[in-house]
């Protein structure tokens, strides 16, 4: 059925903010994807349209033109009850956690609605919610907490929790570790390794840390000005960047200068 080789794709994905004589198209056909099991590692500067594509992918921006595939399936043709169904599928979490985090819901709560959206009760799926946490190295008693109450570090893994709690075969992961302390940053991408090892995950990671994009992924795609200008393995990508502005984009980090490189 899924002749594709990507678990997940995007094909000539345009996206435009605005309407009429005011619209800006911010990405101009994009066509990326990421095979089952592996990470892709999403890379450019900011402003490029990393994020648009991410929300576009989980139906938070709208879709001008282009498909985006889950096993094949087209989910822009999807509506209703289906398109909710193929959405649990791929979750996304942000670079704030706030975003995925409604301050007014305690953790147990927000991970209880992740779990079931119809009957998001914390006391009833207080044994599911609690092996969330710990899955994330949190405490059971976190639970009964909100999110004001955590440090940066712990409210992006309770966010990964809740994403991983609807049971996702792909995670989006937009900047998740942009805002955090260098130890806690470390923690959090182990963490997410591990899972997604665990969980056999499909993963798109989104970063503008070049460093980082290379130790967690197994493709790397570089966008420039809402356009996808280079993809391949990371190991050819960060060796021999076949786009003078990949090039330009590896030379402004300092540990891969040419020793490393060349090595
Ligand atoms: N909701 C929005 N409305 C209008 N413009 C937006 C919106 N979101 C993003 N943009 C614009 O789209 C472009 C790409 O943004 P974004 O996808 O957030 O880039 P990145 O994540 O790579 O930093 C930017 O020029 C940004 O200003
Ligand atoms: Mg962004």
């Amino acid at each position: 059925m899924n002749a594709s080789p990507h678990k997940l794709a995007v094909e000539d994905l345009t996206v435009t903010f605005g309407h009429g004589r005011r619209a800006r198209e911010v990405l101009h056909g994009v066509s990326t994807g990421v095979r089952a099991g592996q990470t892709l590692g999403l890379v450019g500067e900011s402003g490029s349209g990393k994020s648009t594509i991410a929300k576009a992918i989980v139906g938070i921006h709208p879709v001008r033109a282009g498909r985006i595939t889950l096993d094949g399936e087209d989910l822009t043709g999807l509506k209703g009850r289906e398109l909710v169904a193929v959405r649990r599928r791929v979750q996304l979490v942000s670079q704030d956690p706030y975003a995925s985090l409604n301050p007014r819901m305690t953790i147990g709560e927000a991970i209880a609605e992740a779990v079931d959206p119809v009957r998001a009760d914390a006391r009833k799926h207080a044994v599911t919610v609690e092996r969330w946490l710990e899955t994330v190295a949190l405490d059971g008693s976190a639970a009964v907490k909100y999110p004001h109450e955590f440090s940066g570090g712990q409210r992006q893994r309770i966010a990964v929790a809740r994403a991983l709690a609807v049971e996702p075969e792909v995670v989006i992961a937009d900047e998740i570790t942009s805002a955090l302390d260098a130890s806690v940053q470390a923690e959090v991408l182990n963490l997410l390794e591990e899972l997604r090892r665990s969980l056999s995950l499909t993963m798109v990671f989104i970063s503008h840390d070049l460093a980082v994009v290379r130790h967690v992924s197994d493709e790397v795609a570089v966008l420039r000005h809402g356009e996808l200008v280079e993809q391949g393995p990371v190991r050819d990508v960060y060796r021999a960047p076949q786009h003078p502005y990949t090039r330009g984009l590896l030379a402004s980090v300092p540990t891969f200068d040419e020793k490393e490189t060349a090595a």
